[in-house]
């Protein structure tokens, strides 16, 4: 298992910290949100008990590395990002990421964040790759993960099941070059 970093993560626009038992309640917000909630395979609300249990027995334990996305200027979160499904025998995870508000989309701050999350993956975690899978409709997250370096690699056809309605996958990946 390799630790979560303690560290801010500073970007241009925006720079990453680690998550606290005090984002509880925004992160819970975020994430049942009507344009989170349509893009994400792991549909049912999220209570702010789940959400404890999963900070204490993911996040706490190193096994989640996530962190909340923030504004530059002022510091005001904005989403969030992070690594699960660490599989130490292949140096691998996968993704996660979501901005709180729609007003916050467009402007390149989840390219940035996904990015960031890149260099510390491989820069400090000493990953080999980093995957993320995408609904197939969710045009700004596959754009998003390509221009931050990922490339598509699979496409699972009716792959889900997801409100009456069997949906595509597709599954993007980043290699690091140097590990
Ligand atoms: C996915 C998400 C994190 C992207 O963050 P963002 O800050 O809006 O992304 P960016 O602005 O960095 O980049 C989005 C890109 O997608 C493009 N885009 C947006 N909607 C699009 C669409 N319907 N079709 C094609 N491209 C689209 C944008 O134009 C932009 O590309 P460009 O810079 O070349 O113009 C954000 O939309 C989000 O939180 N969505 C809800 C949760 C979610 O989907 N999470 C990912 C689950 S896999």
């Amino acid at each position: 298992m390799r630790p979560m970093s303690n560290d801010i993560i500073k970007g241009q626009q925006i720079y990453l910290r680690p998550i606290t038992a005090q984002d509880t309640e925004l992160v819970v917000q975020w994430r049942n949100s009507a344009s989170v909630v349509e893009n994400f395979i792991y549909r049912k609300p999220i209570s702010a008990k789940e959400h404890m249990e999963w900070f204490e027995n993911k996040v706490l334990k190193g096994l989640v590395h996530q962190f909340i996305i923030c504004r530059r200027e002022d510091g005001m979160p904005l989403g969030s990002v992070y690594l699960q499904n660490f599989e130490e025998e292949h140096s691998k995870a996968e993704e996660g990421i979501f901005l709180g508000g729609e007003q916050a989309h467009g402007k390149g701050i989840g390219t940035e964040a996904a990015k960031l999350m890149l260099d510390y993956a491989f820069g400090e975690l000493g990953l080999h790759k980093v995957s993320a899978r995408v609904l197939a409709y969710n045009k700004a997250s596959i754009r998003m993960h390509e221009k931050a370096g990922y490339v598509q690699e699979a496409y699972f056809r009716q792959e889900l099941f997801l409100n009456g309605k069997y949906e595509d996958l597709i599954f993007l990946g980043a290699i690091n070059q140097v590990a």
